[in-house]
């Protein structure tokens, strides 16, 4: 594997797989890797809110017995109180690994580039890899396999989305992804995930519809209309996105095996009913819970 984790796209199918194989083997046996980080301390830059992101990864450090730090805009204050480039050499001599969670991509690259530590991206506005994973993982766990489903992402093609076209250009997922006009997924990155589709056999189609993309899917997915970072655009988003909730009309189009699936937070209410959220098509608590134990993989692919 590369030193860091920045997006799925530079990781292999063969090194996914390892993931997962690891994975699996934490979550039934955690025990077993109680020592694994024994002395390791993980720094954790926090420049958004979050739950999942943070307590995944604490816990995670702990139940691999090493440590993680908690560092937030107020301790940091990454790029006005000292370079990026400064913050990535000095925590490489304090620490061996970073999560950076941030708004522009560059950020995170940057930091990668000048520590010499592993630096695993906590969320960009571009990319949420460690999502994917989770969620894959969530897939692969339900039915046994990843290739030749189709999932359908319905809402904004944002961070989340482009990290799923590049896990499912890469496995072979067939994904369908329904925004409105304006709000597609990053143009290169389609051109990129195109690229490898077309060596996988996903088909990958950009949509209007959120019915045409939720028509006999094996797994719907959405996620909030306003990531973090956009919070002024909140009242355009509402309008423009209002026909893009998963609700029972929408789920009663896929199959009746669908999952249902959401990074979280919810926002109930708009892009997703309180309804399907609690439903029972609805896998999203096991997304969280996969968080911890897809990223203890990776902490142990990355940090041991
Ligand atoms: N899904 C996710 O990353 O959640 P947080 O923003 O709470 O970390
Ligand atoms: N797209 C959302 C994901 C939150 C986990 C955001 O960036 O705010």
């Amino acid at each position: 594997m590369n030193k860091d984790l920045i997006t799925i796209r530079q990781l292999n199918v063969k090194e996914i797989d390892e993931i997962f194989a690891l994975t699996a083997r934490i979550k039934k046996t955690p025990g077993r890797f109680s020592r694994t980080l024994q002395g390791k301390s993980l720094a954790m830059i926090f420049q958004k809110p979050s739950n999942r992101t943070y307590v995944s990864f604490s816990v995670g450090m702990f139940e691999l017995g090493g440590h993680a730090l908690y560092l937030g805009p107020e301790h940091i204050n990454l790029g006005v109180r000292e370079t990026v480039a400064d913050v990535a050499r000095t925590l490489s001599r304090f620490v061996s690994g970073i999560v950076l969670r941030t708004f522009a991509h560059q950020t995170v690259l940057d930091m990668a580039e000048a520590a010499s530590v592993p630096v695993i991206n906590g969320l960009s506005d571009y990319s949420h890899p460690c999502q994917a994973l989770a969620d894959i993982f969530t897939i692969k766990e339900r039915f046994g396999k990843v290739k030749g489903l189709t999932l359908a992402y319905v809402g904004d093609g944002n961070n989340v989305c482009n990290s799923l076209l590049y896990a499912a250009s890469k496995l072979g997922l067939h994904m369908r992804v329904a925004t409105p006009k304006g709000y597609e997924p990053d143009q290169e990155l389609m051109r990129l995930v195109l690229e490898s589709a077309r060596a996988t056999g996903a088909r990958i189609e950009l949509l209007r519809s959120p019915q045409d993309a939720a028509r006999n899917a094996d797994v719907l997915y959405t996620d909030v209309w306003t990531s973090m970072g956009q919070e002024s655009e909140f009242k355009k988003r509402l309008r423009v996105f209002k026909t893009y909730q998963i609700n029972a009309r929408l789920v009663s189009l896929a199959k009746k095996t669908c999952l249902v699936m959401h990074c979280l937070p919810a926002h109930r209410g708009d892009e997703i009913t309180d309804e399907v959220i609690d439903g029972k098509h609805s896998v999203v608590f096991d997304q969280a819970e996969n968080r911890l134990h897809v990223q203890k993989a990776v902490l142990v692919k990355l940090l041991k």
